[in-house]
């Protein structure tokens, strides 16, 4: 059971501070790239991302809401980030780019917005790490958890047996982490109930209780 936090909704004035919050109490740290294309807000990319690898003793998430990853994904695994997850929807050739991550020593993800169906993951799955279940649509913290999606982090879970990883991203505190365990997710990235709480790694350690 691994708590990833993520810092969109952190102050990120003072990101290294914020993230040196939450080292040595989360297992990994959450950075959501986004394009303004692929979702309709911005956030930060492959410079800050790599500046983050270089100054957290966390493992680095990467969650890529781009377009045209096959493109720019690889260049996140060689900046050291420890799983690279890009979206099922705006890959081109998700086997190659997969193929492509994996060669850089990273983790490799598919992600899939609430509307997308596991069926799009079909002959893909064994080139993954790991599977990740948006339980908002993608875009922005501090959204309603999506309850509905519960069936479909239990049959990502059925489809692709113990050793796979199934991260759950969107609405996930201390009222809904339970239910995401019982369904079968395993990773958890939880970010406005981390940042908006004046002690972060509280709410961290709370969050890891819950699952284990
Ligand atoms: C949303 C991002 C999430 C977001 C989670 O598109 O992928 O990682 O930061 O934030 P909360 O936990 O507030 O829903
Ligand atoms: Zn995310």
């Amino acid at each position: 059971m691994l708590i990833s936090p993520s810092v969109l909704n952190s102050d990120l004035g003072r990101l290294s501070e914020e993230i040196s919050r939450v080292e040595g109490v989360a297992d990994l740290i959450h950075l959501d790239v986004m394009d303004n294309h692929f979702v309709p807000n911005l956030s930060f990319g492959l410079p800050v991302v790599a500046g983050v690898i270089a100054h957290t003793s966390l493992l680095v998430d990467v969650h890529l809401m781009i377009d045209d990853p096959d493109r720019w994904a690889p260049a996140y695994g060689e900046a050291g980030a420890y799983s690279v997850t890009f979206h099922i929807e705006a890959a081109k050739n998700p086997v190659t780019l997969s193929k492509n991550i994996s060669a850089t020593g990273a983790r490799v993800a598919a992600a899939l917005k609430p509307g997308t169906d596991l069926d799009s993951l079909d002959g893909l799955l064994e080139h993954l790490d790991m599977i990740l279940i948006m339980t908002v649509e993608p875009g922005f913290g501090g959204q309603a958890f999506m309850y509905d999606m519960m069936p479909k982090i239990a049959r990502a879970r059925e489809l692709s047996g113990a050793h796979m990883w199934i991260e759950v991203d969107g609405g996930v505190s201390q009222n809904t982490i339970q239910d995401c365990k019982e369904a079968g997710a395993n990773v958890f990235v939880a970010g406005s109930c981390v940042y908006s709480n004046p002690d972060p790694a509280q709410v961290v350690r709370d969050l890891k209780a819950l699952v284990e």
